[in-house]
């Protein structure tokens, strides 16, 4: 008896994550062989086209993630039994709809449900109160970790738990959860939407706009990074894996990705190297201790709160993945790629972002 195929659900399409893991997976995965049929969200009927221009066998819904009962519909209407979401958007409100409706799916149909959330290492790390003397290794009690920490952080205070509340919640409910958090990712999107991701923008969108980056933290501080392929291949062994019922799911189900950190500092200071060769930015070479004026000066480029810009370019974050490993992964790109490659990557950040483009060089 031939079985019906699983299908399953990738939102974010238009966007950095969500984008290039489309594509990687119409063109890299083999959906046929593996049975899966593919939808994705979108949320503009324009998007559709995008979608189909992309070449393989996907099939587009149109819906916002905000929309609940339009998403506990297409979910159900479609027996989708995984839903892959690739927007870290932070609200269990975006969760929860999909998690009681891949219930629904799960008594109906009789098949496991599957809920991959997309989180971030900033949830694991100094901003959250996460002591950064010993890794955090996704294999190890990242749950009562995270359950146990005292964020001080006002605005992280209030994300911290939802990851946990996550996982609860889909316990309580029979599904399967996993919790995937990318560090800092990375190298050109594929996608057909946003190509570009958000901190290493950050920092030349700084520094375009005042001449100069800043070290934030008092002491120089590291960050993991991935490059944006190494982290869909991530997603798609977690999917290959989840597929064949053995992928660690539940208080075990933590996908952290790491190849290494790079420092800010060091970061910093190829950044801006980088564009005093490319767009002749006069800025000195030191990088100095950020002032609070400094600061608020980089809130107002990044148009945050002054307390987020540490949140957005600073701080620890010392994680191990070791789950995505033990499944197969093998990152293929670490620093020494990032920091070889700083050049081209502004070049590419500079090109794609459109906040240049009306902003003459000053
Ligand atoms: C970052 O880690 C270094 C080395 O462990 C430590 O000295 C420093 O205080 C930490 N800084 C923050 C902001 O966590
Ligand atoms: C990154 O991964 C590659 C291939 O798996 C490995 O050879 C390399 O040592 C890793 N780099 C770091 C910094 O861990």
């Amino acid at each position: 008896m031939a079985s019906e195929p699983t299908a399953v659900l990738l939102t974010g399409a238009s966007g950095y994550l969500g984008g290039s893991l489309l594509v990687y997976l119409l063109h890299k995965f083999d959906l046929e062989f593996r049975n899966v049929k593919l939808f994705t969200l979108v949320r503009k009927a324009e998007q559709v086209d995008k979608v189909l221009q992309l070449g393989g066998n996907v099939n587009p819904l149109i819906g916002d993630v905000q929309d609940a009962e339009r998403m506990k519909n297409l979910i159900i209407e479609n027996f989708v039994s995984i839903v892959i979401e690739t927007v870290d958007a932070r609200q269990f409100a975006v969760a929860q709809p999909f998690i009681e409706a891949l219930s629904v799916v799960k008594e109906r149909h009789n098949v496991p449900v599957h809920f991959i959330h997309t989180s971030g290492a900033k949830m694991f790390s100094s901003h959250v109160g996460v002591d950064q003397s010993n890794f955090l290794n996704d294999d190890g009690e990242v749950y009562s970790t995270i359950a146990g920490l005292d964020t001080r952080h006002p605005v992280m205070k209030q994300f911290v738990s939802l990851n946990n509340q996550i996982i609860d919640f889909a316990e309580e409910k029979g599904v399967r959860s996993y919790i995937v958090a990318p560090p800092m990712v990375y190298g050109p999107g594929a996608g057909f939407g946003n190509k570009i991701s958000i901190q290493i923008v950050a920092l030349v969108r700084v520094a375009r706009a005042l001449g100069q980056l800043f070290q934030v933290d008092k002491t120089d501080t590291t960050w993991p990074l991935m490059h944006i392929d190494d982290q869909v291949a991530l997603y798609a062994t977690v999917l290959s894996n989840i597929l064949q019922l053995k992928a660690p799911h539940g208080k075990d189900g933590f996908y952290f990705s790491e190849n290494g950190t790079f420092s800010w500092r060091s970061l910093s200071l190829a950044i801006v190297n980088a564009l005093r060769r490319q767009i002749g930015l006069d800025s000195t070479h030191k990088l100095l201790v950020a002032t609070d004026e400094d600061l608020n000066a980089m809130a107002t480029v990044l148009g945050c709160d002054v307390g987020m810009v540490p949140v957005s370019l600073a701080g620890n974050c010392s994680v191990h993945g070791n789950n995505a490993r033990k499944l197969g992964w093998a990152p293929q790109h670490g620093v020494g790629h990032l920091m070889s490659n700083v050049d081209d990557e502004v070049a590419y950040i500079m090109k794609a972002d459109s906040t240049f483009a009306s902003k003459p060089k000053s």
